[in-house]
């Protein structure tokens, strides 16, 4: 089991989807919260007490700047939830150099480089027995590759494979990386694309099932999230 009272959080991503319900449920466990996304009043409308940081994850400076609000304001991070992120449609001829890489840099990259930058943090928690984490959420493209979605479901796999290798050296440290790959959900992801227009799809499941199930595995210690542990 993971204690989250009193933990420093940061949840990236946390005026979406998922990640406003996410967000909700860890301060219902009395987590101190850094709220991250570009939006300053979408990331207050939320209604979670925390600290706001006003950020594009795209932009290299921008986790310095995560790591640095959140450590002036609780003192280290315990934690991490990267539930930003994005989805584009169309075929491998429409998919533009300049989609492909939005696409990557910010479904991929920015989680990894984020996680760099808070490494020393993250260890200091660690140090302290305070069981620090890291949790990536992916999604079902990365086990299940989607014709119409090859870029994002490369950029979701690649993140995958990069969880897999750096969960192994990290648990050496103490410190735990859960890949999270949840199917389909109802949050209009796919109505905000990066680009091209999206498939008729099925009925997704509940936003707020699927957070509930993502602070479940922070909290019993999960280490990896396959889509089929949605339910
Ligand atoms: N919904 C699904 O079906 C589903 C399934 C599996 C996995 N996922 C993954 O789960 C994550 C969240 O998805 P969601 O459905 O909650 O999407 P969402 O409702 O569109 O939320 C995306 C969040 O990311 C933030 N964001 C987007 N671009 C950003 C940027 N450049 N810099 C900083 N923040 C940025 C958004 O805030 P701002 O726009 O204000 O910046 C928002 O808070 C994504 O990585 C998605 O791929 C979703």
């Amino acid at each position: 089991m993971s204690e989250i009272q009193d933990r420093s959080i940061v949840v990236v991503g946390a005026s979406g989807g998922l990640g406003a319900p996410l967000a909700a449920l860890l301060a219902t466990l009395g987590a101190r919260l850094t709220l991250v996304g570009r939006d300053e009043s979408r990331l207050r409308a939320v209604g979670v007490d925390g600290e706001v940081v006003a950020v594009d994850v795209r932009k290299s400076a921008s986790a310095q700047a995560i790591v640095d609000a959140a450590r002036r304001a609780y003192g280290g991070i315990d934690g991490i939830v990267n539930v930003a992120g994005a989805v584009a449609f169309g075929s491998v001829e429409d998919l533009s150099d300049e989609v492909l890489i939005d696409l990557f840099t910010l479904d991929t990259l920015a989680p990894i480089r984020l996680l760099r930058v808070a490494l020393p943090s993250l260890r200091e928690s660690a140090a302290a027995g305070r069981d620090p984490f890291v949790m990536h959420v992916s999604a079902i493209v990365a086990e299940q590759p989607m014709p119409g979605m090859a870029g994002y479901s490369a950029a979701k796999a690649a993140l995958m494979a990069y969880d897999a290798a750096a969960a192994r050296e990290l648990r050496r440290e103490g410190i735990r990386l859960i890949d999270a790959r949840p199917p389909h959900t109802e949050t209009g992801l796919a109505t905000r694309p990066l680009a091209g227009q999206a498939p008729k799809m099925p009925q997704g499941l509940t936003p707020e099932s699927v957070a509930q199930r993502l602070v479940d595995a922070i909290v019993s210690g999960e280490k990896d999230l396959a889509s089929g542990a949605f339910g």
